[in-house]
């Protein structure tokens, strides 16, 4: 029927995305930046990674861009990561640009919080909803030596303070086990979410080449660290924070934080997998893991329409990752998860 006098016409709504496996997906997480303030040993060679260059960066606008075409085929969370994203100079401009996106109803952080005490109201006024904070020992001492960057607790610290104060919630915490670095805190970590709304997160290492040693020497399994956990009360499932990711969660009752444990090597948890990356320079990855990527920069750059390429990265996505710990086969040649966005 046409369209009634003074009336819109109705445009067709692109369909929304689905992979091959009939998995919807509605989030996509940024990586603005493959640099960080921090050298965390599972992640980082102390020396670094070779960075990207200024302009094989996308600038905010790219960025801006795809997410702009993204939104009306369905795209509706955002994580803006790393690297670490507050080393980027000016995100709260780019917090701004994406939150006024008709579609996008949550658009978070993911963050050392090294940097989190000085830029959390900026990033409130421009629209941020939450942030996940890496943390991975309760222990300054510890922060030290598994960041590899001195006098680095106080400020994350500072930084965790003030996501409470600026009413980030929830308010997620990571968590990455080692043995014989944080093993001990599971009880230390557990305990806080009885007294502060945290969602604390035990992670399990994830194979890459800068790690393998951690990765084949120090591997945790959230099994074990689930154990220890109850060994401080019984935990209750539950559903879960805000933001529906591959984390299961538990509670001890009346508690106002939770406990959660994040399996990618024990429990593949591939068939909820919800989401797309975009790194830093611009290529649309369908899985945190293996050498698939779609340049979406050289699309931009080109003036060509990206939706032919978001819809084929879509249907390459594959059905599930595999990694062994201790060996890099499964993990596609990735060095370190920075340069992906984790
Ligand atoms: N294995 C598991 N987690 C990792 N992270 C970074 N590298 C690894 C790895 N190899 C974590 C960070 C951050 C989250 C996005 O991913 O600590 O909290
Ligand atoms: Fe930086 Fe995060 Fe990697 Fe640590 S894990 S070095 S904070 S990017």
């Amino acid at each position: 029927m046409p369209p009634r006098e003074g009336e819109l016409p109705v445009v067709p709504d692109p369909a929304p995305m689905v992979d091959g496996f009939g998995r919807r997906i509605e989030y996509l997480r940024i990586s603005v930046t493959d640099k960080c303030n921090l050298r965390c040993v599972y992640c980082m060679p102390l020396e670094g990674l070779p960075w990207l260059k200024r302009d094989q960066l996308l600038s905010y606008e790219e960025i801006r861009r795809i997410v702009a075409a993204m939104a009306p085929m369905g795209l509706r969370r955002i994580r803006i990561t790393g690297g670490e994203p507050l080393v980027r100079r000016d995100l709260p401009d780019l917090v701004a640009m994406l939150s006024a996106i008709p579609g996008i109803e949550d658009l978070a952080l993911t963050t050392n919080a090294v940097l989190l005490g000085d830029q959390a109201e900026a990033l409130r006024d421009a629209g941020l909803t939450r942030v996940n904070v890496s943390l991975d020992s309760l222990r300054p001492e510890r922060v030290d030596a598994i960041a590899r960057r001195p006098d680095s607790f106080p400020r994350i610290m500072d930084g965790l303070d003030a996501a409470e104060r600026m009413g980030f919630q929830p308010l997620k915490v990571n968590v990455v086990l080692m043995r014989g670095h944080n093993d001990d805190e599971i009880h230390d970590f557990a305990a806080i979410t009885r007294d502060r709304p945290w969602h604390v997160r035990f992670i399990e290492v994830m194979p890459t080449t800068a790690n393998l040693d951690i990765s084949a020497n120090q591997f945790v399994s959230c099994r074990e660290a689930l154990d220890r956990v109850r060994e401080l009360g019984q935990l209750e499932p539950v559903e879960g924070p805000a933001g529906n990711g591959p984390a299961t969660y538990y509670r001890f009752p009346g508690a106002p934080g939770t406990v959660g444990v994040i399996t990618p090597m024990s429990h593949n948890f591939c068939d909820r997998c919800n989401r797309l990356r975009l790194t830093a320079d611009g290529q649309l990855r369908p899985c945190l893991f293996g050498e698939l990527q779609t340049d979406l920069r050289a699309l931009l750059r080109a003036g060509k329409p990206l939706e032919p390429a978001i819809r084929e990265t879509l249907r390459i996505k594959p059905e599930r990752h595999d990694l062994v710990p201790g060996s890099d086969a499964g993990s596609g040649g990735l060095v370190a998860l920075s340069q992906t966005g984790g």
